[in-house]
């Protein structure tokens, strides 16, 4: 929701105040939303009818951002949390107090929402949220930081909104046993060897992150260890990062120590994926995503078809045998390499995958390929430029499918294809993500 403007008399609240705040809805992205004096405050931890202590964490001109520091008395909806670390709720899974059916209740208004008040679009069909398989357990890749703890390294996840403290996690419900069982395993290495977590403050250390990636049918867990440039005895891991953390940290060498292909099946298919190339992090509701990007598609057979921001090709190639060519555009080139590899792995041959930029890659793969029939768009959260979206626009495709992991960056993108001249048919949200406030959806636009 829009902030609201800030009534003259009232008190701007402080930065570490604390105020009691009744929560009476939720704000994209999935914070509580209250108000105190006029002032609306967005606060992470409160979910609707709850009564919270919260401490303000950001006062700003017109609205504040706060975080819970007690529950003092629930909202009438609220379900217990069942996971918690160390007594905390989990920061990954900051929904979790409310019910699931609400979840998706949620999740619908929101895509909605966005596209009526962001977008200002009306007339096209919302369908039902597809809800998730598993409501637990679901995650193939988790980060996990490392911390002080008593006995040794912590490892677990930052405390929301607190970059200085780790909460150390044993069983992660977002993860399978196996995931937790490679952190587990990973702490215990750190401590009986004693090699210490990184401080940011005093920039001393060695150990920064682990991630933990699974192949949900392989059956293959694959663990990278993230550390400074310290020397320390080999740890069991199967890829190894040094970053420079001193400088901020960008990526350093990465070395294989085990496995350096993550394998994986989809939609009937085999794919390998780099430890740096995208992959959906909820495997079967992945299945149902691309079902239906497949279903707005609309397919017959013979069509040229844009895979724009297509990682290691997975929408695309689950669509070649219904395409007449496939062509993934990608700005990681190890991902394409891996999407290459992927559609001869499968005995693909109408796909051709380019490494590149939206923003400067559209235009020439046009001139390569020809101007496609059908457009797929699957972008990060910030969603497209407005002259990415100008590009796609040249393409002329009849029929354009985003698939869109942020309805509020999807708003606006979708107004300016409208602008243009696209319908917007229809939007399907997809619940890829329980127990968070993150939307998947999917959206169809063709042209008159
Ligand atoms: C949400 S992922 C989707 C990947 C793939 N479609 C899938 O379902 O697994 C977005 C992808 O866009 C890529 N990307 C990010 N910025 C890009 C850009 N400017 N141009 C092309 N690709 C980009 C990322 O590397 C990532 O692989």
């Amino acid at each position: 929701m829009a902030p609201q403007a800030h009534p003259a008399n009232a008190s701007r609240p402080r930065k570490g105040g604390q105020l009691e705040l009744e929560i009476d809805s939720l704000a994209h992205g999935g914070r509580g939303v209250a108000r105190a004096g006029g002032y609306v405050v967005f606060v992470s931890g409160g979910l609707p009818g709850d009564l919270v202590r919260a401490e303000v964490t950001k006062p700003k001109k017109r609205f504040a951002e706060a975080r819970t520091v007690e529950l003092l008395r629930p909202g009438a909806d609220r379900i217990a949390n069942t996971c918690l670390h160390e007594g905390e709720p989990c920061p990954g899974a900051p929904w979790q107090g409310l019910a699931y059916e609400q979840q998706l209740v949620e999740k619908q208004r929101q895509v909605d929402e966005a596209l009526r008040r962001i977008g200002k679009l009306d007339g096209y069909e919302l369908e039902e949220i597809v809800p998730a398989i598993e409501q637990w357990r679901y995650r193939n890749k988790l980060e996990y930081s490392f911390g002080p703890g008593e006995g040794g390294a912590a490892l677990g996840f930052h405390a929301s909104g607190r970059w200085d403290l780790v909460v150390g996690i044993e069983d992660c419900r977002l993860a399978s046993e196996r995931g937790n069982a490679a952190r587990n395993e990973l702490r215990e290495w750190a401590r009986s060897e004693a090699v210490e977590p990184y401080d940011r403050q005093a920039r001393t250390g060695t150990l920064c992150n682990l991630v933990v990636r699974e192949g949900r049918r392989s059956g293959q867990i694959q663990t990278r260890l993230v550390t400074t440039p310290k020397r320390f005895p080999k740890p069991p891991v199967d890829l190894h990062t040094v970053v420079d953390a001193g400088s901020g940290g960008s990526d350093g060498p990465t070395g294989a120590l085990g496995e350096e292909m993550l394998r994986e099946q989809l939609c009937g298919l085999d794919f390998e994926m780099s430890y740096n190339a995208f992959f959906q992090t909820n495997t079967e509701m992945a299945e149902r995503l691309y079902g239906v990007a497949a279903e707005y598609a609309g397919l017959s057979g013979n069509e040229r078809v844009f895979d724009l921001y297509c990682g290691i090709g997975t929408i695309g190639l689950t669509m070649a045998a219904r395409a007449g060519e496939v062509w993934g555009l990608e700005i990681v080139p190890e991902a394409i390499a891996d999407a290459e590899r992927n559609a001869e792995r499968n005995g693909i041959g109408n796909a051709r995958f380019l490494a590149g930029s939206a923003r400067t890659g559209v235009r020439p793969l046009v001139e390569q390929a020809g101007r496609p029939d059908v457009v797929l768009l699957d972008p990060p959260r910030p969603g497209l430029s407005q002259k990415i979206v100008r590009r796609v626009l040249e393409c002329e495709a009849k029929r354009i499918v985003y698939v869109s992991c942020n309805p509020t960056t999807l708003a606006p993108n979708a107004a300016q294809l409208v602008e243009a001249g696209y319908t917007l048919r229809r939007v399907r949200p997809v619940d890829m993500f329980p127990q968070t406030p993150h939307i998947e959806c999917v959206a169809e636009f063709d042209k008159a």
